[in-house]
């Protein structure tokens, strides 16, 4: 949730902040704002509205000429969107820009009114600079910002300038993410990697309670104390091409084509003789021997993810796996101790609730295990055990290729589990691993049909609400298929369990409702087919999502998308599967005209509670 940028070096830094801000904007797109350093002056710009409001503004008003400065592109908490709750905020000899929340904001802004200070905003953030403020008298950045974030509770990631210093960035971070980005003679900060990508691929990763200097001799590393600290310079592995378009309309769509070649990179960094092998990531089959239940917590999208691994892990090695919602898990006082593993499931390794929930896990003496995208993440670093999916830079706000590479990495990890626990022998392991090695390609078919899928996703448009049923695996799909198009397309959708739907749903069901019923599950498939006859008896318009030799009386289905999965184990259908219905969610957005990289009033990244 929001980005931030800071640059000092030769180069114009109002372009490199709006570049970076850019590349940020999956954080935040409710307003955007820039301060730079002109001579001994600071010149702000800022406004409500995506990146584009303020290049627009540059435009219009000039854009600052300087080579120091700071960048925010924003996602609402503490008061509306608006100009002057952008960022960055100044009471004048500070400026900042800020990510996360400061939970006292209240406490503190009374007690710097009573220092006399004034506000303009509705924001958390501009205490943060009156409480900078009040701690310079000494004029020593150093020691303000200590001071400052003694007092400070909540999450941060600050950029801030002091007007006393035109050649210096100053940030720190507790809880939101923040790099420092390593150029030749010249340095950045960002939330994230591809804000300076372009100008860099050096790094160093600020942990909690550090803090950065930047100024023309390079970076400096300070502890809360503000004693000089050592730290790691790493370098990036993405390149720029992995932060742009490449041709496609749309990130989300680029990241959908992307996922026969990710599953096969994951395939490929696990599988070894034909079978999966943990032990690089210190996993071996007496730990997995040892383990007496599993718990997957995590949000949204990844948490659909894991609930197709508690089928997977249930059915193959017949261990109990309960699947949790991390802002759940975190406050339900969870029954969870040694002997149990706690995997948790993030494609940014940022999410607020899902770190909570690793860190409650630690705490309580479970193993835990991260699947995890961002390598660097908070997530990642914090976990027993991390395995990082390897699918790489995910900027649509929907989330789609990390969704499969996250599934791909769970049934490898469902399948040694099963054969650890001696529930299937090595000749099934190698059968289903080999399965599994087959998706890419059955992911490259459904894309092909990409045309099918606008088609289905044209007779979507003009609802108002419809439903997804399926039962087993298909239900999970469901859930994630209906959370895809509800936060791209705006149409209300609600997904249940086929069997479930006369319980009190089926009630919502009148005359040409569209009703997606996912049936790729055989052993369920008759039963499915049942449900969906009831809801077109009840004058549903019915969508049918299938294998290809389901077999329905004519009449039943009113439009059907048969997927020829041939010989795929059913376990396996949610990777195809579901890219049929990210594509029917994509263009359910585009032909509304929709952004679906940048859907309304989410981020990407949620590192709020
Ligand atoms: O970064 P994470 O995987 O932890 O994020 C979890 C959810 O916020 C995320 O999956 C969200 O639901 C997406 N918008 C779904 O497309």
């Amino acid at each position: 949730m929001c980005g931030i940028v800071g640059y000092l070096g030769a180069r114009d830094c109002t372009s490199v902040l709006m570049d970076g801000l850019e590349k940020l904007e999956y954080r935040g797109y409710d307003s955007a704002g820039i301060a730079v350093f002109e001579g001994a002056e600071i010149k702000t710009v800022k406004t409500r509205g995506k990146l584009a409001a303020m290049s627009e503004k540059l435009e219009r008003e000039g854009s600052p000429k300087g080579h120091c400065g700071i960048g925010h592109t924003r996602w609402a908490t503490h008061g509306e969107p608006s100009d002057v709750n952008s960022h960055p905020h100044s009471n004048g000899r500070v400026t900042i820009v800020h990510n996360g929340i400061i939970e006292n904001y209240a406490e503190l802004k009374e007690f710097l009114t009573e220092q006399g200070y004034t506000f303009l905003s509705q924001t958390d953030s501009e205490v943060v600079a009156c409480l900078l403020d009040y701690y310079y008298a000494e004029r020593n950045p150093l020691h303000a910002i200590t001071e400052t974030l003694k007092e400070l509770r909540g999450s941060y990631a600050l950029g801030i300038i002091f007007k006393d210093f035109p050649e210096r960035v100053y940030a720190a971070r507790f809880g939101s993410p923040l790099i420092v980005g390593l150029g030749e003679g010249e340095n950045f900060i960002a939330s994230d990697i591809p804000a300076f990508l372009k100008y860099t691929k050096d790094y160093v990763l600020l942990d909690d309670n550090e803090i950065v200097r930047l100024d023309p001799n390079g970076a400096r590393f300070f502890d809360l104390h503000g004693m000089s600290i050592e730290k790691e310079r790493q370098t990036a592995e993405w390149d720029v091409e992995q932060a742009q378009k490449c041709g496609f309309p749309h990130y989300m769509l680029k990241e959908i084509h992307e996922q026969p070649d990710v599953v096969g990179k994951m395939l490929d960094g696990i599988v070894k003789d034909g079978e999966p092998d943990f032990t690089q990531f210190g996993v071996t089959d007496d730990m997995l021997r040892g383990f007496r239940r599993v718990f997957i917590t995590a949000c949204g999208t990844a948490m659909y993810a894991g609930m197709v691994a508690k089928y997977a892990m249930e059915r193959l090695a017949r261990v109990p796996v309960t699947v949790e919602i991390a802002s759940e898990f975190r406050y339900m006082e969870p029954i969870v101790g040694e002997g149990d593993l706690v995997i948790v499931v993030s494609q940014s390794g940022e999410t607020a609730d899902t770190k909570a929930s690793l860190e409650l896990a630690k705490e309580l003496g479970a193993t835990t295990l991260a699947v995890v995208n961002v390598k660097y993440s908070a997530i990642a670093r914090e976990a027993d055990i991390c395995i990082n999916t390897l699918g790489g830079l995910e900027i649509a706000v929907a989330s789609t290729k990390a969704y499969s590479v996250q599934i791909t990495t769970l049934y490898l990890l469902a399948f040694r589990f099963a054969f650890a626990r001696g529930e299937i022998d090595e000749n099934e392991l190698k059968r289903l691993t080999e399965q599994l090695c087959g998706t890419p390609k059955l992911i490259s078919d459904v894309i092909e049909r990409s045309d099918e899928c606008q088609f289905i996703a044209s007779k979507l448009v003009n609802t108002e609400t419809l439903f997804f049923i399926g039962r087993g695996l298909d239900y999970a799909l469901s859930l994630e298929g209906s959370l895809k198009l509800k936060e791209i397309s705006y149409i209300h959708s609600e997904a249940y369990a086929a069997g479930e739907l006369k319980h009190g749903p089926i009630a919502l069901i009148q005359q040409n409702i569209p009703v997606i019923t996912i049936a790729t599950q055989r052993h369920v498939v008759e039963k499915t087919i049942s449900n969906m006859e009831e809801v077109k008896a009840r004058g549903a318009n019915v969508i049918m999502i299938c294998r290809e030799d389901a077999r329905v009386a004519d009449g039943k289905a009113d439009l059907r998308l048969d997927l020829a999965l041939g010989e795929l184990d059913d376990l396996l259908a949610p990777l195809p599967t579901m890219c049929a219905l990210q594509l029917i969610a994509y263009y359910s957005s585009i032909l509304r005209g929709n952004d679906p990289d940048k859907p309304r009033n989410l981020a990407k990244s949620v590192t709020t509670e």
